[in-house]
C-alpha cells in the first residue's frame, strides 16, 4: 500500500487556485499522454514473454554461477536499483548478478576481467540502440575473455542479447550467431523499460517476476496521484523551487534515488527547463547536505520515501529502532519545512516487491506527466547525443 501526502509540508508554497486550475486539466493531459507513441510501458506485457524469461532463468541457473549484465542508463538502473533495495547487506546469498557497462574505469574493468577468469559466467548485453559506447566496450572485453576460455559453440551458449526487435548491430549479431535474445519493444524507451526483458530477465534470477509484474500494473490506480504530484512539482518549480531532492531513510534505497534521478533528469531536462533531481540518504546526509537544505539557498524541495513497517525488528534502549528512524524522519521534515523547504511524503506500508513495482509505475507516470507539463517530449534525450558525438569525433581523430 502507498500513501501520499502532498499537502502537510507543501501547502504554504503553492497557490491553491493555481493548483486547482492545473489539476482540472487532468483528463486533457491523460489524453495527451495516450496520444504519444512511446507509451508501450502502460500496456500489458505478453504472458509468453514472461514464460520465455522464466525458461531462460532456469537455463542460466542450471548452467552458470553468475550473470554479467552489460548495460547503462535505462538499460540497467531499473533492475540494479530494485536488486539493491532487497538484497541483504551482509551474507547475501542471492544468485550472483554483476552489473558492468556503466564505466570506462580501467581499474574496474581490469579487476572484473580477473575476477571472471575463474568464474562460470554468462553475459546479458542490454542495449536498445546497440550503439552505446560503454556497453560495447564492456561487451567486447567480455567476449575477449570468453574467447580465451571457450570454443565458439560454448561462447554461443553464454551470450544473451536484449535489444531492438529489428534495428542495430546487436540484433544483426543475434541473427548471425543465433544467440538467445529478447526484445525491447519499439514503443518503450530505456528509462521506461522496467517492465521489459531488459530488467525482468536479470531480476528473474532472484525474484518472482510475476509479483513484480502484478505490482507494476497495480500502480495504474495511482494515476490521479501521479498527476497531482506532477502538478505540485511544476507549481513548486514556478515558485523558484527548481531542485528536487529525493530523500530516503534506508541505505538500500540509494540506487532507487539514482533511478529516479535518471528518470526525471532525462525526461524533463531539455529546452532549458526542468527540475534538477538530486538525492539524500538520511541520516547520513543530514551531516553533509542537511546544512544546505536547512539554511542554504532556498532552491530545493524534498520528496521523502518513507517505509512504515519493517521485518527487521531491533531494539535500542528498549525502543524499536525502526520507530526511532521514522520519528527522526518526521522531525527532519518539520525542521526542513521550518527552513522554507517544502516536503512531499510518499509512504509505503512496507518495502516489498509489489510496493516497489507500484511505486516505479507511479513515478514513471508522474515523470511522463511532468514532461508534458514542462512542454517537452518526455521520451527522448537529445542532449545525451551531444556528448556521444564529441566522444566519437575525438576517438576517431
Ligand atoms: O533512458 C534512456 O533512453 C537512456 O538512458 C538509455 O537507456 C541509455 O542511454 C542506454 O541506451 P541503450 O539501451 O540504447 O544502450
Amino acid at each position: 500500500m502507498i500513501k501520499f501526502d502532498f499537502k502537510t509540508y507543501v501547502k504554504p508554497f503553492i497557490d491553491e487556485n493555481k493548483f486547482n486550475e492545473l489539476y482540472s486539466k487532468k483528463n486533457e493531459y491523460i489524453d495527451k499522454l495516450n496520444s504519444l507513441d512511446m507509451i508501450g510501458w502502460t500496456k500489458e506485457i505478453d504472458k509468453n514473454i514472461i514464460s520465455s524469461i522464466e525458461k531462460t532463468r532456469d537455463y542460466i541457473k542450471s548452467n552458470f554461477d553468475c550473470l554479467v549484465v552489460v548495460g547503462i542508463g535505462g538499460s540497467y538502473l531499473g533492475s540494479y536499483s530494485f536488486h539493491q533495495a532487497f538484497k541483504k547487506y551482509f551474507n547475501d546469498n542471492s544468485f550472483e548478478v554483476i552489473y558492468a557497462g556503466t564505466t570506462l574505469s580501467s581499474k574496474y574493468l581490469d579487476e572484473l576481467y580477473e575476477y571472471l577468469k575463474n568464474k562460470n559466467f554468462c553475459v546479458n548485453v542490454i542495449s536498445k540502440s546497440g550503439t552505446t559506447m560503454e556497453t560495447n566496450i564492456t561487451y567486447s572485453l567480455l567476449k575477449d575473455l570468453l574467447k580465451r576460455k571457450y570454443t565458439q559453440d560454448e561462447i554461443k551458449r553464454r551470450i544473451i542479447i536484449t535489444t531492438d526487435k529489428e534495428k542495430g548491430n546487436l540484433r544483426k549479431e543475434v541473427n548471425e550467431e543465433g544467440y538467445i535474445s529478447f526484445e525491447i519493444p519499439e514503443d518503450i524507451g530505456g528509462r521506461y523499460s522496467f517492465i521489459t526483458p531488459a530488467h525482468l530477465l536479470p531480476l528473474s534470477l532472484n525474484y518472482d517476476i510475476n509479483k513484480i509484474v502484478d505490482g507494476y500494473y497495480d500502480g495504474k490506480r495511482f494515476i490521479d496521484n501521479a498527476f497531482e504530484y506532477a502538478c505540485i512539482r511544476k507549481l513548486l518549480f514556478d515558485n523558484k523551487k527548481q531542485v528536487e531532492c529525493f530523500t530516503v531513510y534506508e541505505e538500500s534505497l540509494y540506487y532507487f534515488t539514482e533511478w529516479l534521478k535518471q528518470l526525471f533528469g532525462e525526461t524533463e531536462g531539455k529546452n532549458n527547463t526542468g527540475i534538477y533531481p538530486t538525492s539524500m540518504v538520511h541520516t547520513r546526509d543530514l551531516h553533509s547536505l542537511g546544512q544546505f537544505v536547512q539554511e542554504g539557498n532556498k532552491i530545493l524541495f524534498e520528496t521523502y520515501i518513507k517505509i512504515d513497517k519493517t521485518n527487521n525488528y531491533i531494539k535500542c534502549n528498549n525502543e524499536d529502532l525502526h520507530t526511532i528512524n521514522n520519528i527522526v524522519e518526521d522531525s527532519v521534515m518539520r525542521a526542513h519545512f521550518s527552513g522554507s523547504t517544502p516536503c512531499i511524503e510518499i509512504e509505503l506500508d512496507e518495502l516489498n516487491e509489489e510496493n516497489l513495482s507500484q511505486l516505479i509505475y507511479f513515478f514513471m507516470l508522474s515523470a511522463a506527466f511532468s514532461g508534458l507539463l514542462f512542454g517537452v517530449n518526455p521520451f527522448n534525450q537529445p542532449g545525451v547525443e551531444v556528448y556521444k558525438k564529441e566522444v566519437k569525433e575525438s576517438l576517431n581523430k
